[in-house]
């Protein structure tokens, strides 16, 4: 069906949720390729350990980290939340929706807990600092004056670096079980969805996306989608990719659900990271009408054709 999208304005108190998808966290056979990617990606890729810290320039939070492991896979995922709510949440998630609360892996402690979702990705909620977006982050279009050449050479082409974590997209094996599960434990909101995929967002303020669901049969990491100031720089970004030999991937295109404009560029295991601009956001407080679309209508309003196996799951073991 064809649902009207857009805000229904709504006070709200009182209600329970993690504010941010704090982190995730992958694992590789072998670190060196995950450095040079996601360097080549912009980021600033620290070395954490013997991990790898997904940090975006001039910021100190590590959207991501990449462990070493034997297969590549999603090794878990973290949200955090205010320090007040941390409590409440674990009372809800263990007691009241009787999810078993497990020990966090070897070198993850934290003042948080941890349990497992339907389709088994290992979870964590934790009082962290709210990194997501507290407002639309608007974009840098500007038209070139007249007179003056407005594009610089090729070898001036300016470097990329994202700005901040977007969001990620699951691979999950009942989309419908995971927005129930996400919306009653950690408090996520349905923003839209088609069949085979759904969009959240949280409570306190968020892009129309922290988390995004793709129907699989096994866990694991579609994308991770992290913000760029506009249209140009998913571009640029693109071509720093493809200079850099990273030549797979779908753009430059924009989204319907969400509406950014992206460009995605595989991963060496398969898998994707998104540039991403000009997302929808919605506000705390706001409560936005989810729409179920048609897949045909929905996926993207332009672009080009996306590669055959840019929905397949290679963590999926075949
Ligand atoms: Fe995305």
């Amino acid at each position: 069906m064809t649902a009207m999208r857009g805000y229904v304005p709504a006070a709200e108190t009182g209600a329970l949720g993690v504010h941010s998808l704090d982190q995730f966290v992958l694992a590789v056979p072998d670190l060196r390729p995950a450095q040079a990617f996601y360097a080549g990606f912009g980021l600033d890729v620290r070395q954490s350990g013997d991990d790898l810290a997904l940090h975006t320039f001039g910021h100190d939070h590590a959207w991501g980290a990449v462990v070493a492991g034997a297969r590549k896979h999603l090794h878990h995922v973290s949200f955090g939340c205010y320090p007040d709510d941390l409590p409440y949440l674990q009372a809800r998630v263990e007691e009241e929706n009787g999810v078993e609360i497990v020990d966090p892996p070897a070198g993850f402690e934290s003042n948080g807990f941890w349990f497992r979702d339907p389709a088994g990705a290992l979870i964590e909620v934790k009082v962290a600092p709210k990194t997501s977006a507290d407002r639309k982050m608007a974009g840098t279009w500007s038209s070139g004056p007249e007179g003056v050449a407005a594009a610089p050479v090729r070898a001036n082409a300016p470097a990329v670096r994202p700005r901040r974590l977007s969001h990620m997209l699951m691979f999950t094996t009942d989309v419908d079980r995971a927005i129930d599960f996400y919306s009653r434990n950690l408090g996520l909101r349905l923003s839209d969805r088609s069949d085979a995929v759904a969009f959240m967002h949280g409570i306190h303020g968020s892009d129309h996306h922290i988390l995004a669901f793709a129907q699989s049969e096994a866990p694991g990491l579609h994308h991770c989608s992290w913000d760029v100031a506009g249209i140009d720089e998913i571009g640029l970004g693109a071509m720093q990719m493809h200079d850099k030999g990273y030549r797979k991937g779908w753009g430059l295109g924009r989204h319907v659900l969400g509406s950014n404009y992206f460009h995605y560029v595989q991963d060496p295991w398969g898998s994707f990271a998104e540039y991403s601009a000009d997302i929808d956001y919605i506000p705390k407080a706001q409560q936005w009408q989810a729409g179920h679309h048609k897949p045909e209508d929905s996926f993207y309003l332009w672009g080009p054709e996306p590669p055959a196996d840019f929905a397949h799951n290679y963590e999926a073991g075949h």
